[in-house]
């Protein structure tokens, strides 16, 4: 069982740095941090993640799953993303919420959710895992550098307060992580194929200077995307190493 402790904080430089460093200090499986501003917010691929003071959730759960090998450790994406398409359909229509592969959530074709998880490893098996976590929830105006935002308020016209949103948010995360402990990866990966954007859908992506048609028709276990063209040709692609065109 996993319990949750979590501590706010009205600034940090980012949730997943202290959230680090008090696991560097021995801090439990479950320390939540959760922050109501960035200074800097960290996103995929070394952007930045922007996050109006006081509106959204931004907010790191560590978690030490030493029972998970190293070459597992994607199952921990897909816990993350599912839990938070979890919560959010208890609020939107489920075929609204999708997950982009690996791991952006999305509300129709607009990113509500990111995750940044940062790993440490003892020999072939995780040690922890700083899961961090962005929902745009209340924010309603954001910056033309970031590509195709969306929030809760947008989406359901509703606000919803940053502590309550993280309390429903741990309980699903709770479940989801639960499961995992349990071994119950094939419902784990089956439900978070189920929930993936554009799956068995010909649309454009781009790799190395090309762009083409391809439907995605799997996702490995390493976290691999598969990708089929319409002659049927079967492309794999690593994290980074294509672009969906939205
Ligand atoms: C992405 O989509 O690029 C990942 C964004 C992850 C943002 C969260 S906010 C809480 C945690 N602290 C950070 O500095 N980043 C993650």
């Amino acid at each position: 069982m996993i319990h949750f402790n979590t501590h706010w904080f009205a600034e940090l430089t980012s949730t997943n740095d202290k959230c680090m460093e008090m696991a560097s200090q021995g801090a439990d499986e479950g320390l939540v941090i959760a922050a109501e501003f960035q200074t800097l917010g960290r996103g995929q691929r070394g952007n930045k993640w922007d996050s109006e003071r006081g509106l959204n959730l931004t907010f790191s759960i560590l978690v030490r799953p030493t029972f998970l090998a190293v070459a597992d450790q994607f199952y921990l994406s897909k816990i993350t993303s599912v839990a938070i398409c979890d919560w959010l359909t208890a609020y939107l229509p489920t075929d609204l919420v999708k997950i982009k592969w690996p791991n952006d959530v999305y509300i129709g074709n607009r990113k509500v959710a990111g995750i940044l998880i940062e790993n440490s490893f003892s020999g072939r098996n995780m040690e922890t895992s700083v899961v961090g976590i962005g929902i745009n929830l209340n924010q309603k105006n954001f910056s033309d550098e970031i590509p195709n935002p969306t929030s809760l308020v947008l989406e359901t016209g509703k606000e919803m307060p940053p502590k309550n949103a993280l309390e429903e948010l741990l309980y699903c995360f709770k479940s989801r992580y639960e499961a995992l402990v349990a071994s119950e990866r094939e419902k784990i990966s089956t439900d978070y194929l189920n929930l993936i954007y554009r799956k068995d859908i010909f649309c454009k992506y781009y790799s190395e200077g090309v762009e083409f048609d391809a439907k995605i028709t799997d996702v490995l276990p390493t976290g691999e995307l598969i990708l089929q063209t319409p002659g049927g040709e079967v492309k794999k692609f690593a994290f980074k190493e294509v672009t969906f065109l939205i």
